[in-house]
């Protein structure tokens, strides 16, 4: 066996969405099934959605729930991987205070996340520290693991660039005990930035236009039908855009061969199917049944899935605390590994 490893993880403010899930969960998946890795840690980052959501901790504690539901459903499977919880491992708060050392204010200030999610949220009285530092913070949650792969999606690059300094930096100055982790992306265009269902780039629920992976069917029927498609394409004769067109990115992230054959026989493929789009004479309420087809088909085993983990809430706490207990012995090992490269091991 290799001796990859991996770690992600998603802050726990609302359930997860499909944007979630083409950007990393179905990906996560996939490599826990190819036993490929070691060791797989899925993290649910609930001291870093108190980063700024520090006044509404209700949210972020019922968000535990949501998430873990979420991470069954797709399949995450807790005997092939270690779902746990931030906030229950001491050591990653430890490693974040050493680390501080390590990064100048200069470079937080600069990370592009950090800096476009300052505009957004509508800090009044000034941005917290904690939130301009947990960049820093996720880098301990990576190392702490020694992480070598971290599947995330795209928005997360810049984490990863200010991870991988702080390690090459503690490993100078102290010894090489940390490992520099690797960025693993979603290979499809679509998948990496799923638009929202207005076609605003990004699906966010203060916006309203997400589709929940525990949407009910006619929930998702529903917003599939009121989908934002192309505003110039307005009788079916029209030619019709597909760049720009949240149908066919969706398409884009979903569609597969077979597709075409359990439920739209006259096309052969989604090339096809786009050129009869942009040449005129296709609807847009044909392409909206044909995407409905398509997630209901796939979200309909993690709908019901879901609902089956539901009935049994301790035994999903039982199971997330299994999971710290895990982790907690990996992140201590390293901790210790850290004090001593520090020579602050006084009584070692
Ligand atoms: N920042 C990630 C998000 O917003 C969550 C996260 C926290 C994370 N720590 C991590 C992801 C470590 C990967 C690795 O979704």
């Amino acid at each position: 066996m290799s001796d990859k490893i991996i770690l992600t993880g998603d802050r726990p403010t609302g359930k997860l969405h499909i944007g979630h899930y083409v950007g990393s969960l179905r990906q996560r998946v996939v490599l826990q099934e190819t036993g490929e890795f070691r060791k797989i840690f899925i993290m649910i980052a609930d001291a870093q959605a108190l980063t700024d959501n520090f006044a509404d901790p209700g949210k972020v504690r019922q968000s535990i729930t949501e998430v873990a539901l979420d991470y069954l459903a797709v399949g995450l499977d807790p005997q092939k991987s270690t779902i746990f919880i931030q906030s229950q491992i001491p050591e990653l708060t430890e490693l974040t205070m050493y680390y501080m050392n390590l990064v100048s204010l200069a470079r937080v200030e600069r990370n592009p996340t950090v800096k476009s999610e300052i505009q957004q949220k509508n800090f009044g009285e000034g941005v917290p520290v904690g939130f301009v530092c947990y960049p820093i913070s996720q880098a301990s949650d990576i190392t702490a693991f020694k992480a070598t792969t971290v599947p995330v999606g795209e928005d997360q690059k810049p984490m990863l660039e200010q991870a991988r300094e702080i390690v090459r930096k503690f490993n100078e100055i102290y010894e090489p005990v940390l490992v520099e982790p690797d960025i693993l992306l979603a290979d499809n265009e679509a998948c990496l930035r799923l638009p929202g269902t207005d076609g605003k780039a990004k699906m966010s629920k203060s916006l309203g236009n997400c589709i929940y992976l525990s949407d009910s069917a006619d929930t998702v029927r529903e917003k599939v039908r009121s989908m934002y498609t192309d505003p110039t394409h307005i009788k079916v004769s029209d030619p019709g855009h597909v760049e720009g067109n949240t149908v066919f990115t969706y398409l884009d992230a979903f569609c597969r061969p077979e597709h075409f054959d359990r439920y739209l026989k006259e096309y052969q493929n989604l090339n096809e199917l786009k050129a009869h789009y942009k040449k005129g004479g296709l609807g847009d309420v044909k392409i909206k049944r044909f995407l409905n087809e398509i997630l209901q088909e796939e979200l309909g085993p993690i709908r019901q899935r879901r609902e089956e983990y539901a009935k049994d809430i301790p035994a999903l706490y039982e199971m997330l605390k299994k999971g710290c207990e895990t982790a907690e012995a990996v992140a201590a090992q390293t901790l210790s590994d850290v004090k001593r490269a520090m020579q602050i091991d006084y009584f070692a």
